[in-house]
C-alpha cells in the first residue's frame, strides 16, 4: 500500500532539470526513479512539462513536481503498489489529454517507475524479476553508440549514431569488455587522424570527431574494430534520426548540402549496407513517412529497420506501422509514452507482430537504471544505452553486469538479438 510519495526537481546528464520521485509503501518498500529527456524528440511523443520561467533557462520542472505532490499523490495514497496498470490508467485519466501535456509525461512517468520499484522492493524482488517473472533470462546485446553526430555532437555529421553490436560475445560482461576495447582503440584512431581536439565526447559518450561523410565515420569504426581484432564479433548499427535533416517545405533530405529524394536516400542505405556490416538502421526516413518505411523495410530484406520517432512507443502508431509493413522493430523509450504499462503494451504488441524490440535510453539521462532491468524483464535481446563511458550510460551497463551475475547462467541474445527465443 502506497504510504508516501515525494516529487522533486533534480538535474540530468546535460545539466538540465528533470523529475525525481520517491515512493514508500506500508510494507517497507522504497522506490525512486528519475526520468530522462531527449534532444531529437519525435513530434508525436508525450509532452514533458517545462515551467518556461527564467530559472534553468525556461526548462524548470516545478510545475510537474507540483502536479505530483498536489494532484497525483493524494489520489494514489492507499493504493496497492502492485496495481501498476490501474495506477498508470488513473494517472492517464487525471491528465485527460492525449499526450499527457496537462500533468506532464515527466511527472506521470516518474511516479509510474517509482511505483514499480517500490512494489518490487516490497516483494523483495529485483525489478527485472518483479516485472518479468521467472521467464526473464535473456541478456540483451548492447548497441553501443561510440561515434556521435546529429544534435548529439558538435560536428557536421548528419546521422546521429554510429553503433557497434558485439553479437559474437558470450555474455553481456564480455560484450561490454569488447566494446570498451573498441572504444579505446577508436579514441587512438581519432587522435592519430584528427588530433587532440577531436577526442571530446558527445551527449551519449561517443566521440564526435570533425567528420562530415557517413562513410568516413563508418571507416573509423571499422578501422578500430580491425585493429583490436574483433571483426568476427562485431556488427554495426546506425540511427539516422532522419527527421532532423528532412526539409518539409522542399520534401527532401539535406545531406552535406545536397538535396536527396526518398529514393536517393534509400539507394544510399542500400550501398552502405553492402559496403559495411550494418545490420540495423533506425529512423532512416522522417517520422511521418510510413509508406517510405514500408518500402525500405521490403527493399532492405534481412536488415532491422527500427522505428523511433516513427512509433514513439505508442501502440496506435505501432499498429498503423504493422498494418503497412513499416519497419520491423520498435525502439522502446518509456518517456515517449509516459507510463510503464503503456510501454510494456507497446513491446508486447511488437513481439506479437514479429517485430523486434530495443529498450532505449535518451540523450539526456541520469543514474537511474530502470531500462537495464526492463530489457531483461521483457527479454528484448537488445538495449541501446550509449557508449561505455559517462556515468549515466555506464550505470545501465553496470546494472546489466549485476543482473547477469545474479541470474547465474542467463542466455546472451548474441546473433539472435531480433528474436532471442
Ligand atoms: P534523443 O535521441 O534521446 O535525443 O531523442 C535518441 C535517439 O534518437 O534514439
Ligand atoms: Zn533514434
Amino acid at each position: 500500500e502506497i504510504k508516501d510519495m515525494i516529487g522533486r526537481e533534480v538535474i540530468d546528464s546535460r545539466g538540465n532539470p528533470t523529475v525525481e520521485v520517491e515512493v514508500i509503501t506500508k510494507g517497507g518498500g522504497y522506490g525512486r526513479a528519475i526520468v530522462p529527456s531527449g534532444a531529437s524528440r519525435g513530434a508525436h511523443e508525450a509532452i514533458e512539462l517545462r515551467d518556461k520561467e527564467m530559472r534553468f533557462g525556461g526548462k524548470g520542472v516545478l510545475l510537474a513536481v507540483d502536479n505530483i505532490n498536489s494532484i497525483i499523490k493524494p489520489e494514489l495514497i492507499g493504493f496497492d503498489s502492485r496495481m501498476q496498470r490501474e495506477i498508470d490508467m488513473l494517472m492517464k485519466e487525471l491528465d485527460s489529454t492525449e499526450n499527457k501535456r496537462k500533468l506532464g509525461a515527466n511527472a506521470i512517468l516518474a511516479v509510474s517507475l517509482a511505483v514499480a520499484k517500490a512494489a518490487a522492493d516490497t516483494a523483495s524482488l529485483p525489478l527485472y524479476k518483479y516485472i518479468g517473472g521467472c521467464n526473464s533470462y535473456v541478456m540483451p546485446v548492447p548497441m553501443m553508440n561510440i561515434l556521435n553526430g546529429g544534435v548529439h555532437g558538435g560536428n557536421q555529421l548528419e546521422f546521429q549514431e554510429f553503433m557497434i553490436m558485439p553479437v559474437g560475445a558470450d555474455s553481456i560482461s564480455e560484450a561490454i569488455r569488447i566494446s570498451s576495447e573498441v572504444y579505446h582503440t577508436l579514441k587512438k584512431v581519432i587522435l592519430d587522424k584528427y588530433g587532440k581536439d577531436a577526442i571530446n565526447v558527445g551527449d551519449e559518450g561517443g566521440f564526435a570527431p570533425p567528420v562530415k561523410e557517413i562513410r568516413e565515420a563508418l571507416d573509423l569504426l571499422e578501422r578500430a574494430v580491425k585493429l583490436v581484432g574483433y571483426e568476427d564479433k562485431i556488427v554495426y548499427a546506425i540511427d539516422c534520426a532522419a527527421t532532423e535533416f528532412y526539409n518539409r517545405e522542399k520534401d527532401c533530405y539535406i545531406l552535406q548540402g545536397k538535396e536527396l529524394s526518398t529514393d536517393d536516400l534509400i539507394s544510399l542505405y542500400r550501398e552502405i549496407v553492402d559496403e559495411y556490416n550494418i545490420v540495423s538502421i533506425e529512423d532512416p526516413l522522417h517520422e511521418d513517412d510510413f509508406e517510405g518505411f514500408a518500402r525500405i523495410t521490403k527493399e532492405l530484406k534481412g536488415i532491422q529497420i527500427v522505428g523511433d520517432d516513427l512509433f514513439v512507443t505508442n501502440t496506435e502508431r505501432l499498429r498503423e506501422g504493422i498494418k503497412k509493413g513499416a519497419a520491423n522493430a520498435l525502439l522502446l523509450k518509456v518517456n515517449q509514452i509516459g507510463t510503464l504499462t503503456e510501454a510494456i503494451d507497446a513491446a508486447n504488441l511488437a513481439f506479437r507482430s514479429g517485430y523486434g524490440v530495443i529498450v532505449s535510453h535518451r540523450s539526456g539521462e541520469s543514474e537511474d537504471t530502470t531500462i537495464a532491468d526492463l530489457s531483461v524483464a521483457l527479454n528484448t535481446g537488445q538495449i541501446k544505452t550509449g557508449a561505455p563511458a559517462r556515468g549515466e550510460r555506464t550505470a545501465k551497463y553496470n546494472q546489466l553486469i549485476r543482473i547477469e551475475e545474479e541470474l547465474g547462467c542467463p542466455k546472451y541474445a548474441g546473433k539472435n538479438f531480433r528474436c532471442p527465443f
